[in-house]
């Protein structure tokens, strides 16, 4: 798949590119990085520098995985990052019946609790529904990150449980995690059941 831009009038998503580098490097020093997300850790500039030459252009070329640069509509600054990844772990734990995509999103502290990820979110979703590239949307965070499962309940996720994460720690060890799903045609509202622990602010 060629790099495409997704747009809307709270949010552009467009390709991430070299000049992203620092602000990667800044973000992913946040400590909350370390404890909920399969970044490397310590981060340095060469993860930020693989990310961008290597991880980011083959997930395009190979179908693996779909990132994005979050920014202000018409803005060149990063903001965070949002991924759909189509195959390998996330893909084939559930894919028997669905074609299932697994949705993946930071921002840098300074610009979380603006609704941006649950637009970027949307945008992501429309897009790989309207396609037919997936019809299931799976969404997980570690236990505990109450700001991830916030926005994905906003977003119309189904909660599905706790259950070992599909995509690996950074340690090869695929810890509880809290889970959701969203398909093709499931109204974007916030949906019941979810947890009173996954939602408390
Ligand atoms: C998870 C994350 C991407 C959410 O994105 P967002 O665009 O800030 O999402 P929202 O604006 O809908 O906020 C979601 C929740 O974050 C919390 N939040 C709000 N402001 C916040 C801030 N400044 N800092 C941290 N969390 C905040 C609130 O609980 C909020 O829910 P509420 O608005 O209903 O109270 C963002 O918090 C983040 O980057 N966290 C660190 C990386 C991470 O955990 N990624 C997900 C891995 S599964």
């Amino acid at each position: 798949m060629r790099a495409f831009a997704l747009a809307s009038p709270v949010v552009l998503l467009n390709q991430p590119a070299a000049s992203d580098t620092d602000r990667i490097l800044e973000y992913c020093q946040d400590p909350i990085f370390e404890r909920y997300l399969t970044v490397p850790w310590p981060y340095d500039r060469k993860h930020a520098e693989g990310f961008l030459d290597e991880f980011v252009p083959d997930g395009w070329m190979t179908d693996r995985e779909y990132t994005w640069a979050v920014r202000e509509p018409g803005g060149s600054e990063l903001l965070g990052v949002i991924g759909l990844r189509l195959a390998g772990e996330s893909a084939t734990a559930k894919a028997s019946v669905h074609r299932v995509g697994s949705i993946g999103f930071w921002l840098g502290a300074p610009h979380r609790g603006r609704g941006l990820i649950p637009e970027a979110q949307r945008l992501v979703a429309d897009w790989a529904f309207s396609t037919g590239t997936i019809d299931v949307l799976h969404w997980e965070c570690l236990l505990g990150n109450v700001a991830s499962a916030r926005a994905a309940w906003k977003s119309g996720f189904r909660y599905a449980g706790v259950s070992q994460s599909v995509a690996a720690y950074r340690d090869g060890s695929y810890p509880e995690s809290w889970q959701g799903h969203l398909a093709a045609g499931d109204d974007r509202n916030p949906q019941p059941c979810w947890p009173a622990a996954a939602l408390a602010r």
